[in-house]
């Protein structure tokens, strides 16, 4: 077991990406709390996880809110101990051209990729430097370095991210606190729309691999980012995406 008796927070844990890297670190050894904004789902992978052996914890959590991610650190906190890992993998996307897009959608995107980010890190911060150790994953994308269109809120959420990774990883390395980052390309919710417009459906035949990967694919790196055979890995972003970044 990778991840004996660490203590883990994934956000945006209810599903998708954020779902199987939670069941994974419960795999390897991790009490985990799966938070996210929808109570009942996170209640059910917390479920599962418990079901299969593993120790998980369900948190009610908007990270785009202060007071809701403080709340959250406290109670993991109080259930488990400091915690010692964390995935930043929450993330909505609100599509729209740049020339349409409102001020709502930007807002939106920002504050749950970036403020909910700034929050968390916050919030495990202070520990993870008493400690001396900790390790911080966000869940980016290749849209961080190619940008998309109809996503000028999503690319810039994600770029921003990569900074947040660099800029953490430099002023957190003497604490041995590892930042790193993980750009997914994953059947989810998340891309389902993509995935099934047929003006897409060529795409998936110009990646290396020729297929889209299921969320169980994704979630090893993440295994690894939060284990100790990356001692000396920081402030680097892991593209697990088929080979998609080249041919882009
Ligand atoms: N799936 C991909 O191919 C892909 C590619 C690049 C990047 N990503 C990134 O990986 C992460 C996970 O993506 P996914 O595909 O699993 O997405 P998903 O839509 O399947 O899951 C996202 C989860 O985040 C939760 N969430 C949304 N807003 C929240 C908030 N304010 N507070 C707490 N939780 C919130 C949702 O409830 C959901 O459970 C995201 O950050 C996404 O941007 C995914």
């Amino acid at each position: 077991m990778q991840m004996k008796d660490k203590v883990a927070v994934v956000t945006g844990a209810a599903q998708g990406i954020g779902r199987a890297v939670a069941e994974a670190y419960a795999r390897e050894g991790a009490r985990v709390a799966v938070a996210d904004v929808r109570a009942e789902a996170a209640e059910e992978v917390a479920d599962g996880i418990r079901r299969q052996g593993g120790e998980a914890l369900a948190v009610l959590c908007d990270v785009s809110s202060r007071a809701e991610v403080d709340r959250a650190a406290a109670d993991v906190k109080e259930a488990y101990g400091p915690i010692d890992v964390l995935v930043n993998n929450a993330g909505v996307t609100r599509p729209a051209m740049l020339h349409k897009m409102t001020d709502t959608e930007w807002d939106q995107v920002i504050a749950v990729h970036l403020s909910g980010s700034f929050y968390w890190l916050q919030a495990v911060v202070h520990d993870m430097i008493e400690r001396e150790r900790g390790r911080i994953i966000f869940s980016s994308s290749s849209t961080a370095q190619n940008g998309s269109i109809g996503q000028i809120n999503y690319a810039a959420a994600k770029s921003g991210m990569l900074g947040m990774v660099r800029s953490a990883a430099r002023e957190l390395g003497r604490y041995n606190i590892l930042v790193n980052a993980v750009a997914p390309a994953a059947a989810t919710e998340m891309t389902l729309k993509v995935r099934t417009d047929p003006r897409f459906a060529d795409a998936v035949k110009r990646l290396p691999l020729r297929r889209h990967a299921e969320p169980e694919e994704i979630a090893p790196t993440f295994v690894y980012l939060a284990s100790d055979a990356s001692s000396f890995v920081t402030g680097q972003v892991i593209s697990v995406d088929g080979g998609g970044m080249m041919v882009r």
